[in-house]
């Protein structure tokens, strides 16, 4: 169990880390442009003054930015882990000194997790921020009276019973898995009050996870193994966003074969004309160096895939659970295993091949690099920072809708992709007014 520090609310690794992280955060903030240009206008406008934010996120350098622009803009922020091994501990403990209340640290176990969680729901959040989820599940098993461990752990920090979700106006979702878990309670009636899909603007996901996930992940590959990706045979198990960046990476590191792995028949087409080859994993088992998952769903890579590996492969998932390699099925086909290198566990199997599981099967862009650049991150979160203005001004109009999954405002995405693109000096044609009433004319059929 990692030894943790606890203070006047807050509990991370060693806060005597904090010059180190502040560094880092310096250098994320220095490549997040237009979160900076949002900071300094929250700063002066204070729109989230007397605000209470509750944060489920990846604790790292470029959270820490997005936490210290709500903090400008009057936010009292509390943060915890959304993955108990993406925590940056030199973050965390700079977050602590600047002020924030943050509930996370590297390598937590189920109790600590759901502890820090529970910990941020106590400080009666008006705004949420998830990245998958749990935070906001966690809020509604409360309100909806469910059990279980996790719930339990919750409890117990909370001391008390009490209407945790009615201080909450509304909240936002970071990734696609929370957004899909959060329409389906949304569906069924159990979401807790209105979320706005982050994830699903195309200032989001355009970018973070076609791009931001595609370079990451492979850097996390690398990082964690020190291999050369030209030559090799990679196998991307879907080619959604995440997996079509992470497979055009592939290809441009100069991967000798790249295979994607799909169940829909639109995105098998989109790989097979980029050139990308498709095939069930059962074919793709034989041939593949390099395993990446990143479909969202379980076993993906299982027993029967794994009995038909190469000696020597690596597997590796950008998914945001650590479900989509079974590694029960791995364990079973082991006769041992050994952390070979950090975020590397060799496991030899009965007939003498090898499996390298890289980072436990989490998140490998996060635990074995530092999740994405921060550049593409200023744009998720300028979104995210955004989102928090916009529930703290609509709140009134929000509880009218009721709890359901809503898309991020045009003029949201719009502002970020306009500022995004003055920050990269990048001009845009102009109409003309002939242009202008020539389009005009089209819309309104008189063209
Ligand atoms: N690593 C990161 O930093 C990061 C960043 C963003 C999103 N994510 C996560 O990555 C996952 C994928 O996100 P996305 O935005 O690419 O979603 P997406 O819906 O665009 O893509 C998922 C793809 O997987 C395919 N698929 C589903 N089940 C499959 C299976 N069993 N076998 C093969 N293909 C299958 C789907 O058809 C789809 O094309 C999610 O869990 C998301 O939360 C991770």
């Amino acid at each position: 169990m990692v030894q943790t520090q606890v203070g006047d609310r807050y509990e991370i690794k060693d806060l005597s880390l904090a010059a180190q992280g502040e560094k880092a955060i310096r250098w994320a903030e220095d490549h997040m442009p237009v979160l900076r240009m949002i900071k300094e206008r929250f700063s002066l406008e204070k729109p989230l003054r007397g605000v209470t934010v509750g944060a489920c996120l990846h604790v790292t350098k470029e959270t820490a930015v997005l936490v210290k622009a709500l903090q400008a803009g009057g936010a009292t922020v509390y943060l915890c882990a959304s993955n108990p091994l993406s925590t940056q501990d030199h973050v965390a403990a700079a977050l602590v000194k600047a002020g924030i209340h943050v509930f996370a640290w590297h390598g937590m176990d189920a109790e600590g997790y759901y502890r820090a969680i529970g910990n941020v729901i106590k400080a009666h959040p008006n705004v949420t921020l998830d990245d998958g989820a749990d935070l906001v599940s966690t809020i509604a098993k409360l309100k909806h009276g469910e059990g279980g461990a996790e719930v339990e752990i919750v409890k117990k920090v909370l001391e008390k019973k009490g209407d945790w979700w009615s201080s909450v106006w509304g909240g936002a979702e970071e990734t696609t898995t929370g957004v899909i878990r959060l329409r389906a309670m949304a569906e069924e009636g159990t979401l807790p009050y209105p979320i706005l899909a982050t994830n699903d603007t195309p200032t989001k996901w355009e970018f973070d996870n076609i791009w931001g996930t595609g370079q990451s992940t492979i850097d996390g590959i690398m990082r964690a193994t020190s291999e050369l990706i030209a030559g090799k045979v990679v196998v991307v198990a879907g080619y959604g966003h995440c997996g079509r960046g992470i497979a055009l990476r592939a290809k441009g590191l100069g991967a000798r074969r790249v295979i994607a792995v799909e169940i829909n028949p639109h995105r098998a087409l989109t790989a097979a004309l980029e050139g990308i080859d498709v095939m069930p994993m059962s074919k793709a088992a034989e041939v593949g160096d390099i395993f990446i998952t990143a479909t969202g769903c379980k076993d993906v890579i299982r027993k029967e895939h794994m009995e038909k590996m190469k000696d020597g492969v690596i597997l590796a998932n950008a998914g945001h659970f650590d479900v989509e390699i079974n590694l029960k099925d791995l364990e079973s086909l082991a006769v041992s295993k050994e952390e070979i290198r950090p975020n590397v566990d060799e496991y030899r199997l009965k007939d003498g091949r090898k499996i390298y599981l890289l980072g436990k099967g989490r998140l490998v862009n996060l635990v074995a690099a530092e999740g994405h650049p921060s550049s593409v991150m200023d744009m998720s979160f300028s979104d995210q920072a955004l989102a928090v203005e916009w529930i703290v001004k609509h709140r009134d109009e929000l509880k009218k809708m009721g709890n359901i999954v809503l898309d991020i405002p045009k003029e949201i995405d719009m502002t970020v992709a306009e500022l995004k693109c003055k920050a990269l000096g990048i001009e845009l044609e102009k109409l003309t007014e002939e242009q202008l009433a020539y389009l005009k004319g089209w819309r309104e059929g008189t063209a």
